[in-house]
């Protein structure tokens, strides 16, 4: 029995659908049409019940139907060889829908989701990093355990986050340069700064920002940030470009996390109570951004030294 299950954000404005079963469905000789039409029928299902959430109506859930199943075409021979998930605003398209949604959201104690903050200053920030890429290219690092890491990754400010056989660390110097890292652009500071304030963290000053790209199908596995000297100031992590689901988990491991989509320009804090929270991100669904194409940049401040 094939299943398609359907996982609707909690932000109300958008959703994300996870088709683990596509590749299922071929390897069990269904031709990939058949296979994208379950998965629409498991979409409309998905539809409906976030139309009702959102209070809309049956119209809208047709409209995006249609893009769905075009979406779906376009993604399936690519989802062929692993698990596939899509994700897409519900109000693409819709001049006159735009549903009010909350500035901020709160994840767990001392965790929230700060809705569209980092918007404003995405091209100036995109610039930035940028930047940075020339003195301090993208590399994929090595794990302690020798895996290569599927999301690319640089640094800027006093310390830099680095991973190879020697283990994880905050090094001040770039090893592929031997020189500092890039120092921290103004308008990384100020946000990072800003956002905390917003959730309640006053008087934040990151010493480091581990800048992370991911392309659709990178993922990063759930992890806790604990390589920071003290954990009393909180995590400050922005989304660029391809929306996200973010995993949220507990102190433990095995605690289920919580799937949150993150959009471009959203901003989550953790500290305090959250400080030490695992998290993750599920495979990043293919796109396209007006502004970083088939990418998601992330940009995660924290007090390292
Ligand atoms: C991280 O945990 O380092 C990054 C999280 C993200 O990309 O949202
Ligand atoms: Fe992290």
């Amino acid at each position: 029995m094939l299943r398609f299950p359907a996982d609707i954000s909690p932000d109300g404005r958008g959703f994300a659908v996870s088709f683990p079963d596509i590749p299922e469905a071929l390897t069990c000789g269904y031709t990939l049409e058949s296979a994208c039409e379950m998965a629409a029928d498991a979409l409309a299902t998905a539809m409906s019940f976030s139309g009702q959430a959102a209070g809309n109506n049956r119209q809208l859930t047709c409209l995006q139907l249609g893009q769905a199943r075009r979406t779906m075409q376009g993604i399936a021979a690519a989802s062929a060889s692993g698990p596939c998930l899509m994700t897409f605003d519900l109000f693409d398209n819709l001049d006159d829908a735009t549903p009010a949604t909350p500035p901020s959201e709160p994840l767990a104690d001392g965790a929230v989701v700060l809705r569209g903050i980092a918007r404003p200053d995405a091209e100036a920030l995109l610039a930035d990093v940028h930047a940075i890429t020339i003195a301090a290219p993208w590399r994929h690092m090595i794990t302690p355990g020798g895996l290569k890491m599927s999301v690319a990754m640089t640094n800027c400010g006093h310390a830099g986050w680095v991973t190879d056989a020697g283990g994880y660390r905050y090094d001040p110097i770039d090893p592929l340069s031997g020189q500092l890292w890039p120092a921290m652009p103004a308008s990384f500071r100020h946000l990072a700064t800003t956002a905390a304030a917003q959730a309640g963290f006053a008087g934040f000053e990151p010493d480091a920002c581990l800048i992370n790209r991911y392309e659709p199908g990178t993922r990063l596995s759930l992890h806790q940030d604990r390589d920071e000297r003290d954990f009393n100031a909180p995590i400050v992590s922005v989304s660029l470009g391809l929306p996200a689901i973010f995993l949220f988990g507990g102190m433990r491991r095995a605690d289920p996390p919580q799937r949150v989509r993150l959009a471009h320009g959203d901003v989550v804090v953790w500290g305090g109570p959250s400080r030490l929270a695992f998290h993750g991100v599920a495979p990043l669904a293919d796109g396209d951004h007006p502004l970083l194409g088939r990418l998601r940049i992330n940009l995660t401040f924290r007090k390292a030294l």
